[in-house]
């Protein structure tokens, strides 16, 4: 309900305008602010909450066939990078769902956009009737999209990897009959059939029938960089890129690039690198698809491929997580024919309108740039972990692997104790959990622990608050080592 109906004057406009309905929400946001302020710190359980909470996970875990992973259900309350738990326990939420809740908890903008969305008269946006919040959407995204690449239009869909499914039949389609992709080691692109192949882990596709012919690269990999020098290490890497193309010609339809890895571990590379294997799609008519579904927002520009000056190299581009709608962008050339992209909805009026507010803030605050506070919130992280290996020089043993024991950029932060060990990383999880932070892990070998903050409300004094946390969870998984 925005410009269209606003040109309209319709009663739909007119009821967005509505006075009792903006005092009515600001009476819901003063309601949900006054009770969030009472959140300021990590705490216990509530005295008798444990037997009812206990149930709660008892019945997820039958709803679901297993327990969750972590002892979570989270209250529904928070405040900013605090989340409270349904047995009134508050901890400091460091993963976000695993990179969605950039803005963190019951953040008032937010909820205010949500609960005008709960006006709408229809709760999804379909792709044959649609209201304007789906259009005004991706015309936000556009709008930062355009400025620094070549993409022009965008479909937004309900999941990162339906966004990546059509990523993929776009360049389909472009390229047909090519039917073989191109990906890194270790990249991680959705849980889709289709998605968990080319997905570089093997337990994610157990029992799924391999139907897609993809070829693998290295990724960059900056220890036998630095040995073998940066440039023979790019050259090497091309060479493979060669062969692949040279054993089937004319039959890669794309390239998926994650700028950094995610769920791979947080892996960043050169500009030189890529620009080095994309010169080489370009020659050889093979799409340049940048899945930014966890780096949307979160580096230290808005697009992970701004932040190394790669927007004209991009032909489609994959945006999820913390845009809460996700959405697929492509250039005018790659625009595929009708009927390749559909389905029933395109999303949820209550996601559009958040997403779209969140691409707004983004866009206006102060997160991008050297001085900007992603950068600086990157800053304050390392520096952390720095002084908590200098206390404790027995968790950080060398891992041959990397070149440092803190890595990633700017929203995307890991760490490597206990040398990235399969089984310590993900029990020092655990027992940070225990201690009040949520945290993950990621790689595939060393593991590390993973947080992707809620930078958007995140405060620098938060920091030392967060990592008193994980350092008595560390000293307890070393411990019981
Ligand atoms: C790089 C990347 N691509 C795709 C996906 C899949 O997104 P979703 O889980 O929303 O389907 C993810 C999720 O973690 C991701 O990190």
């Amino acid at each position: 309900m925005a410009a269209v109906t606003e040109a309209a004057m319709s009663l739909g406009h007119e009821l967005q305008q509505s006075p009792i309905v903006a005092q009515a929400i600001e009476a819901l946001v003063r309601e949900v602010r006054t009770r969030a302020a009472q959140i300021t710190d990590i705490r216990p359980a509530l005295p008798g909450a444990q037997a009812a909470y206990q149930d709660l996970l008892r019945r997820a875990g039958e709803a679901r066939g297993r327990p969750p992973l972590y002892p979570y259900v989270a209250s529904g309350l928070g405040n900013g990078a605090l989340v409270e738990l349904a047995d009134g326990s508050v901890k400091w939420d460091m993963i976000c769902g695993i990179g969605v809740h950039f803005f963190g908890h019951s953040e008032p903008g937010l909820i205010e956009a949500a609960v005008r969305a709960g006006l709408d008269d229809t709760v999804k946006q379909g792709n044959l009737q649609s209201n304007f919040e789906a259009h005004e959407f991706c015309e936000t995204l556009l709008g930062e999209a355009r400025k620094n690449s070549r993409l022009r239009f965008c479909y937004p869909t309900t999941s990162g990897a339906m966004a990546n499914e059509n990523a993929l039949k776009v360049c389909y389609q472009k390229a047909m009959p090519a039917s073989r992709v191109i990906a890194f080691k270790d990249c991680f692109m959705g849980r889709s059939v289709t998605m968990a192949q080319i997905g570089d882990a093997a337990a994610y596709r157990v029992g799924v029938p391999l139907t897609v012919g993809v070829d693998y690269m290295p990724f960059y990999d900056p220890v036998r960089a630095a040995s073998m020098g940066q440039a023979k290490f790019i050259e090497m890497c091309v060479s493979h890129l060669l062969q692949y193309i040279e054993r089937y010609p004319g039959q890669h339809a794309a390239f998926v690039f994650e700028l950094v890895q995610g769920e791979g571990g947080f892996n960043t590379a050169p500009r030189e690198f890529f620009t080095a294997l994309m010169d080489v799609c370009r020659a050889n008519h093979i799409a340049v698809w940048d899945d930014e579904i966890q780096t949307f927002g979160r580096t230290t520009r808005m697009f992970a491929y701004e932040s190394l000056d790669l927007g004209d190299y991009i032909d489609v581009l994959t945006v999820g997580k913390m845009s809460q709608a996700c959405a697929t962008l492509y250039t005018e050339e790659f625009n595929p024919k009708p009927g390749l992209l559909s389905g029933t909805f395109t999303g949820e009026t209550v996601s559009f309108r958040v997403g779209q507010k969140v691409i707004e803030r983004l866009r206006d605050g102060d997160s991008y740039g050297d001085a900007g506070s992603h950068a600086r919130h990157h800053r304050l992280f390392r520096e952390q972990v720095k002084a908590l290996a200098s206390r404790h020089p027995e968790w950080f043993p060398p891992v041959p692997e990397i070149e440092d024991i803190v890595g990633g950029t700017g929203g995307m932060m890991r760490f490597t104790p206990f040398k990235g060990d399969k089984t310590a990383v993900p029990k020092a999880c655990r027992a940070i959990f225990d201690e009040g932070v949520v945290l993950f892990y990621c790689g595939h070998g060393p593991y590390h622990l993973r947080l992707l903050p809620p930078l958007g409300v995140m405060k620098d004094q938060d920091w030392p608050r967060v990592f008193a946390c994980i350092e008595r969870g560390l000293a307890k998984a070393y411990q019981a080592m």
